[in-house]
């Protein structure tokens, strides 16, 4: 089996007549965390979301190139996309959850899969709720409003929100900006966990983040992939002078 569990070749995106997206050639390994860092408006969430189809969300998008799943073609007229992003799943930067219980938000996604057993569920609400590092400050009060929580309790719901639907793949769209430092450092360790079991693909603004917990990084600029390596290499050796002077803090 190829370590490659998402391919994307030639990746073109137009919002309307504008290209924000020039060609995009970039693959992303089984149980390794790849950064993708870049300044503003250069494309990293644009092509976050075509790795589950989320910019089919947005009327004006519309993408060309090849992006396989498991050798599978996401963009192909069979894939189901209601189960690619079970098996894609998604977090944002800022934590919505839904405004009823943690329980309730950790099992959206098996209620909406039709799972009504109880004792699946509550195994799912402890598993999911343990891998997100979450377990032990909420296990008392699953039944109270997520609403109460704090932003980085909120994130790590849904995250654990993700999880229970038990994805292959998780995307995040700087998934700690909007949180204090220490929130940030705990969603880090688990992010470094959670590689074991999953593959995880993490926009970043952190140069921080992106060189302590990444095993490749890529780097983009205005809607090109310029450089993508080992996260050792790109931080003490890259290739281009555009990385180097990007992540040197020359612009950006
Ligand atoms: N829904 C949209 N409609 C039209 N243009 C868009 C849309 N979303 C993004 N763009 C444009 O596409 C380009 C890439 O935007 P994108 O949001 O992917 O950048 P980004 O790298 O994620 O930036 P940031 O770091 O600020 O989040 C920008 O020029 C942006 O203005
Ligand atoms: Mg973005």
């Amino acid at each position: 089996m190829s370590n490659e569990i998402i391919t994307a070749e030639n990746v073109k995106l137009h919002y309307g007549d504008f290209e924000a997206l020039h060609g995009i050639n970039l693959n992303f390994n089984r149980n390794e965390i790849t950064a993708m860092i870049g300044p503003s408006g250069c494309g990293k969430s644009t092509f976050l979301r075509c790795l589950n189809r989320m910019n089919d969300l947005i009327d004006s998008a519309r993408v060309e190139g090849t992006i396989k799943l498991n050798g599978s073609d996401i963009y192909a007229a069979k894939t189901d996309i209601v189960e690619l992003r079970k098996e894609v799943g998604m977090v944002f930067q800022q934590p919505i959850p839904f405004p009823f219980s943690i329980y309730d938000n950790v099992i959206y996604g098996l209620r909406i899969a039709g799972i009504r057993d109880r004792q699946v569920l509550d195994e799912a609400v402890e598993t999911s709720l343990r891998q997100a590092a979450l377990w032990d400050e909420v296990k008392d009060k699953l039944h109270d409003s997520a609403l109460g929580l704090s932003g980085g309790q909120q994130q790590r719901v849904a995250i654990a929100r993700v999880l229970a639907v038990k994805p292959k793949v998780i995307l995040m769209d700087e998934p700690t900006s909007a949180l204090d430092p220490i929130s940030a450092t705990q969603i880090e360790n688990m992010l470094l966990e959670l590689r074991e079991q999953y593959t995880i693909v993490l926009v970043t603004h952190s140069m921080h983040q992106a060189s302590r917990i990444s095993d490749r990084t890529a780097f983009f600029l205005q809607g090109n992939l310029i450089e993508a390596a080992p996260t050792k290499k790109m931080f003490l050796n890259p290739s281009k002078k555009e990385t180097e002077d990007y992540i040197s803090g020359r612009f950006g």
